[in-house]
């Protein structure tokens, strides 16, 4: 798992390409038909085997999303599951892969992350995929300690 350091967190967005794209950022989740697209373009071996309904029951439990919009059509979203004060947990970071490398992704987080600024969220944390631990690191987020790593349960029950 990896935290965010409050003071690194500048100079993130690229303007003058987010311009080009005419991308329009909302503070929203993206429908259910929206995000299940989303999700299955990942690449994460999980999301073809989770089924549509468990995916969008999955929606409602998000404290604050963005959702990015080309032309009105889903290319990114991003979801905070948050107790609103002590903890934020940042996951579903995803861009549709023909839209990648453009900064849409580095301005879902930037928006993600102030957010749980605003709100004086003690602790942003997320997992890194596989291979996106640079993504994070510009932002600003730190791998946890050896000593105090973030943990799971490995495999569904
Ligand atoms: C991780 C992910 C969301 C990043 O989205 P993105 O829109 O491509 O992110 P950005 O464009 O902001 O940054 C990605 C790269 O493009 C580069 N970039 C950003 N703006 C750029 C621009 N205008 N021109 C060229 N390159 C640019 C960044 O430097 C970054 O470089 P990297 O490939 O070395 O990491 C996307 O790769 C994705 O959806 N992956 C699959 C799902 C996933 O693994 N999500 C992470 C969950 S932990």
């Amino acid at each position: 798992m990896i935290g965010w350091r409050p003071a690194q967190l500048i100079g993130v967005g690229d303007p003058m390409s987010l311009d080009d794209l005419a991308i329009e950022y909302r503070g929203e989740l993206p429908t259910a038909e929206e995000f299940e697209r989303l999700f299955r373009s990942s690449g994460w071996t999980e999301a073809f085997t989770v089924p549509a309904d468990r995916l969008e029951a999955a929606l409602p439990s998000a404290w604050y999303a963005v959702c990015a919009r080309r032309g009105g059509e889903a290319v990114g979203t991003g979801i905070v599951l948050s107790d609103g004060v002590l903890h934020a947990l940042i996951v579903d970071v995803i861009v549709m892969p023909e839209m990648r490398g453009h900064g849409i992704g580095t301005e879902i987080m930037r928006r993600l992350v102030a957010r749980c600024q605003e709100a004086g969220v003690l602790q942003v944390q997320l997992f890194s995929a596989r291979g996106k631990r640079d993504f994070y690191e510009r932002l600003g987020f730190v791998a946890r300690p050896d000593d105090g790593p973030g943990m799971e349960l490995s495999g569904p029950p």
